[in-house]
């Protein structure tokens, strides 16, 4: 369990105060009753609008309560000041926390800003996470996590600042900010940009996860898009150790959380995995290793099976190929292989599994047979 954000920036303090939400479906309308697995959480929110003192009898509390549980609480913290964030990791770490997660989506902090201006995003400048992570790192003995925003194309990099400077393991991610509008008046929801994210997000998270684990090796806590036991397995298999699960408890309750964990045990059972170790980096592992491999990749061409295939009922295939390889001729589908490229996509897309991708190298042999 993952305290919200206890910081000491007032005006983060006082957004949570006025927090707004709203669900969206995926045309961009509210959803109303039932949410399902097409969610968008637009929500605008900051940081716990306690100070951050009050919260050292809540921590107390609940890792006690936690540690009778057999679970654990993590302390996330966030400050726009070096000297902040170094008070309220000792603050935390006091209260017997036995792990920290820094939350550097942002707020700027502003005494490392040399423009004089608002500050930098903290994870968006390597330079600045490796100093926020070190000066917190050196203030506490317990391990700190560093979270991370995904509104930056340099996420590996950042993520290796922060384990560079000492964090123990990097959370991928936390939410982009959006922007959504109600077309029917024109005004935008809930007022104006909000934190946006949902299952759709997941594939962005994948990527970064599998990014960061192939590059560096590192400890993921995967964070943004899990719905349910289907979405937590793809982010262990892209090489998330632990995960977190947020806006779907809020939309569901806490005890979607069961579901999720008993939906993992199935499908570990049901495959024939033996543990979670089993399964953790799969993707990521077999994965190709560079764009070089990825165009080394065996050329293919598209083959019918005719028997399977259900032309004229379904030309589905013949609609979507992007190189005229695919032409209705003589009452049924015939393919172009000179013009195939083995996209592969009629293959992924044909109902009835009547698509067949064959190495262009065994082309000829094939061909003589015929
Ligand atoms: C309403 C709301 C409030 C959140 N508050 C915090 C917060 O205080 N600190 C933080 O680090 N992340 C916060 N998050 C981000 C979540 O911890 C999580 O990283 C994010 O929602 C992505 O995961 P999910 O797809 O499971 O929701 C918040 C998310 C939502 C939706």
């Amino acid at each position: 369990m993952i305290t919200k954000t206890i910081g000491d920036v007032p005006n983060m303090q006082r957004l949570t105060e006025n927090s707004k939400y709203a669900i969206l479906n995926d045309k961009g309308a509210l959803i109303r009753g039932k949410v399902p697995r097409s969610f968008t959480f637009y929500s605008r929110s900051g940081y716990v609008t306690e100070p951050a003192q009050d919260w050292t009898a809540y921590l107390t509390e609940t890792r006690a309560y936690a540690a009778a549980n057999g679970a654990h609480i993590i302390g996330n913290i966030a400050s726009n000041s070096v000297r902040g964030w170094c008070e309220l990791a000792r603050m935390v770490e006091s209260c017997g926390v036995p792990m920290l997660e820094v939350n550097f989506q942002h707020p700027h902090p502003t005494d490392l800003d040399t423009t004089g201006a608002e500050g930098i995003w903290i994870a968006q400048d390597p330079g600045v996470t490796a100093e926020v992570t070190r000066r917190i790192v050196e203030a506490v003995d317990i391990p700190v996590m560093v979270k991370l925003t995904p509104e930056s194309n340099r996420i590996t990099e950042i993520a290796r600042a922060a384990l560079d400077a000492g964090a123990v393991s990097v959370a991928v991610s936390s939410r982009f900010v959006g922007f959504a509008i109600d077309i029917e008046t024109g005004e935008p929801w809930i007022g104006g940009p909000a934190g946006v994210g949902g299952p759709w997000v997941k594939y962005i998270t994948q990527r970064w996860i599998h990014d960061i684990y192939s590059k560096l090796g590192a400890e993921i806590s995967g964070s943004n898009g899990i719905f349910d036991a289907r979405d937590a397995v793809e982010f262990i298999m892209s090489g998330a150790k632990v995960m977190q699960v947020g806006s779907v408890l809020m939309l569901k309750g806490t005890e979607w959380l069961e579901d999720v964990i008993k939906g993992m045990d199935r499908f570990l059972d049901s495959h024939g995995y033996d543990s979670i170790d089993a399964i953790y980096g799969l993707g990521s592992e077999r994965a190709f290793k560079s764009p070089a491999e990825a165009l080394e990749m065996e050329p293919l061409y598209v083959d019918i099976d005719q028997e399977k295939c259900r032309h004229p009922s379904c030309s589905i295939c013949v609609k979507m190929c992007f190189y005229d390889a695919l032409s209705i001729g003589d009452g049924q589908i015939v393919t172009a292989p000179d013009k195939c490229i083995g996209c592969e996509l009629c293959y992924n897309v044909c109902p009835f599994d009547a698509m067949e991708m064959l190495p262009q190298s065994e082309r000829a042999d094939r061909v003589a047979a015929e």
